[in-house]
């Protein structure tokens, strides 16, 4: 198999739409509760998707650092590729901070932390008031909007190369190579 059509494995594949879908759902509704008040009760479904995030991010990141990504085509500049590498790296870092940032800080609130209506979600021992439930409000509230942007960038950049560089990047995360 030549570098040109080394693709992503199946797992790492599923794994990269399963999560991506479910993130975007609560960048989406995270910011949408507020708008849309007590009309739909945004917070049980945004809170039990994040625990599942957080849950595959885990399989993910454990997967991904024993079966390493195919090299990006060797005729992107390095800049591109040290880009890529980093926004990469910082999703893989807000894949774990986001939900567990929202953990933290609804663990001090009032409202019980349940799992799709099947079952409680243990509170962390953190203090309503105190400083670390602060800050993870504020780094839940500002990370999401830092996310959002970075996701333009990243689905910008996927477009980028399936349409205009026409190399076969975005094609290795969504199937198989021709010939596996
Ligand atoms: C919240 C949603 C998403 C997240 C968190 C996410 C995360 C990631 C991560 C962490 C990687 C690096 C994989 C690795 O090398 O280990 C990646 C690669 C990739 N993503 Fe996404 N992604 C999301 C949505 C999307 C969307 C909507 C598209 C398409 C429009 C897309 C297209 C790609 C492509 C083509 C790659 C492969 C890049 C390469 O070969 O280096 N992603 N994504
Ligand atoms: C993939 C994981 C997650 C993402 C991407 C995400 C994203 C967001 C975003 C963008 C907001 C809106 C911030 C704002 O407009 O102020 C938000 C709000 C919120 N999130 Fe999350 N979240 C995730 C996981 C969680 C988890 C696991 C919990 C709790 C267990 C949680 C609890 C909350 C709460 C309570 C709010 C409302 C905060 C407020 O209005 O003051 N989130 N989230």
């Amino acid at each position: 198999m030549t570098e040109a059509v080394a693709h992503y494995n199946r797992v790492a594949r599923i794994l990269h739409w399963t999560i991506g879908i479910l993130i975007i759902a609560n960048i989406i509704g995270g910011i949408a509760h507020d708008p849309l008040g007590k009309l739909f009760p945004v917070m049980p479904i945004h809170k039990s998707i994040g625990f599942v995030v957080l849950a595959l991010s885990l399989v993910r990141l454990a997967w991904r650092l024993t079966h390493p990504a195919p090299p990006l085509p060797a005729s992107l500049p390095g800049w591109e590729k040290a880009a890529a590498q980093a926004t990469h790296w910082s999703f893989y870092a807000l894949m774990i901070v986001m939900p567990m940032s929202g953990w933290i800080f609804s663990s001090a609130g009032t409202y019980p932390l349940n799992f799709f209506g099947l079952f409680d979600i243990p509170k962390l021992a953190v203090d309503k008031g105190s400083a670390l439930a602060g800050g993870a409000h504020e780094a839940h509230e500002i990370l999401g909007f830092v996310w959002a942007g970075l996701l333009v960038i990243h689905i910008g950049a996927a477009l980028r190369h399936h349409y205009i560089l026409k190399d076969n990047v975005l094609t290795r995360m969504w199937r198989s190579a021709p010939d596996a």
